[in-house]
């Protein structure tokens, strides 16, 4: 466990899980990831700001003492999702005084997934407030980044905001305070591409809404807290954009090399006009690495060889991927190989519907590509690079 003063009578109370090596079971985490409680002490009362995971209840609770907590008078609940939640039991055990404080969609979570009663529960409204005396908590609801459940807790005496899962990441520290630098933008990235990217439009509501408050911090549930409120705020307004760069997405698998070879030729061509393009391995990449170039691409020109009548599997596994994570992708293709038959993209076209793509015709090849081949793949890019242009990407 970390304790470390915040700010004055603001503590943070939170756990490096060093040994995580993949969230939600999805995407791996290159740093482990925090969970992160805070204890807010008014002169009259005093609240804990989320909770911990499960895995850490007895640490977390036997912390309390080692730091002479006795007192809990809150449990504010910004989200019910067990890593933040999973100790509001325990919590409500060790100190049966407290009363858990949260919006109406959250308490009916805790209810029906903890079995928090009803009267340990104290339900409030957007905008709400409670006193702790000398400092106020005022809950801002916040539905969507990224369960319907969030909200956040701004405290207007500090002129702070904890804002869960939101401009947060997965990430561990000594110092609780965030170093800016390429590997917290690139865990904070990888974050935002698997939690908050289907909701980009809301995020962008919310970063507006954290901005034109002025905030001195922002104080998340992973990862570390900003005294520079700008240099998340602007990462995730960069993040959630409608509009994507001029980056085309290269995911592959090849079998006998013929797809790779025409993935590759299509990067060298996109190259030429002056596009990026990243080449993914969907067998051996990390799937860390695609969603965080999801976060950017414009385009996704996906190969794949031919496994009995279908496309091989670890192209159907990216496809879902990219459907559910609902990246600013909007244009997409496929290049593929076969060798007796089959039907190699309809079912991955019908997989993408929802993300209402422009949808350049494809190009299926039997084993290697021949020169008629490779100048499809000269107009594919050609094209490519128009669409670009008609977006002013390039
Ligand atoms: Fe970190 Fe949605 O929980």
């Amino acid at each position: 466990m970390i304790y470390k003063k915040i700010k004055d009578d603001i503590l943070y109370a939170g756990i490096n899980d060093c040994d995580r090596l993949i969230f939600d079971e999805l995407i791996p985490l290159d740093n482990g990831t925090s969970y992160n409680s805070y204890l807010v002490k008014g002169s009259d009362k005093i609240a804990l700001i989320d909770t911990m995971y499960p895995k850490f209840t007895q640490e977390y609770i036997k912390s309390f003492d080692e730091n002479n907590i006795n007192k809990i008078d809150y449990v504010i609940a910004n989200h019910g999702e067990q890593d933040h939640s999973g100790s509001i039991p325990a919590i409500l055990e060790k100190f049966p005084d407290a009363k858990v404080v949260t919006n109406q969609v959250c308490a009916n979570n805790l209810k029906e997934m903890l079995l928090i009663p009803d009267e340990k529960i104290i339900t409030i409204k957007n905008g709400d407030e409670i006193s702790l005396g000398n400092k106020t908590l005022k809950f801002m609801i916040s539905p969507g980044v990224h369960w319907p459940d969030t909200m956040f807790t701004y405290i207007k005496e500090d002129n702070i905001i904890f804002t869960c899962d939101f401009l947060g990441a997965h990430y561990i520290f000594d110092d609780v305070f965030a170093v800016p630098s390429k590997e917290l933008e690139k865990s904070a990235k990888k974050y935002f591409a698997e939690i908050m990217m289907p909701f980009s439009n809301v995020c962008r509501k919310y970063v507006k809404q954290v901005r034109d408050l002025n905030v001195e911090m922002i104080l998340p549930s992973h990862g570390p807290i900003h005294k520079n409120p700008n240099y998340i705020l602007d990462l995730y307004e960069d993040w959630a954009a409608e509009k994507g760069k001029n980056l085309v997405l290269l995911p592959y698998v090849s079998m006998y090399h013929s797809t790779e070879e025409m993935i590759d030729y299509l990067g060298k061509k996109l190259e030429e006009k002056g596009i990026s393009n990243i080449k993914y391995d969907m067998v051996d990449g990390n799937l860390g690495d695609l969603a965080i170039a999801l976060v950017d691409a414009t385009t996704i020109v996906l190969g794949t060889s031919m496994v009995l009548a279908g496309p091989h599997p670890a192209a159907f596994n990216t496809v879902y991927l990219a459907s559910i994570l609902r990246p600013k992708v909007k244009i997409a293709s496929f290049i593929g190989s076969y060798g007796w038959g089959g039907n190699l993209f309809g079912k991955m076209a019908e997989m993408l519907q929802p993300l209402k793509l422009d949808i350049i015709e494809p190009i299926l090849v039997k084993g290697k590509a021949k020169p008629d081949d490779y100048l499809k793949i000269d107009k594919m890019a050609e094209e490519i690079y128009k669409k670009h242009k008609e977006l002013e990407l390039i």
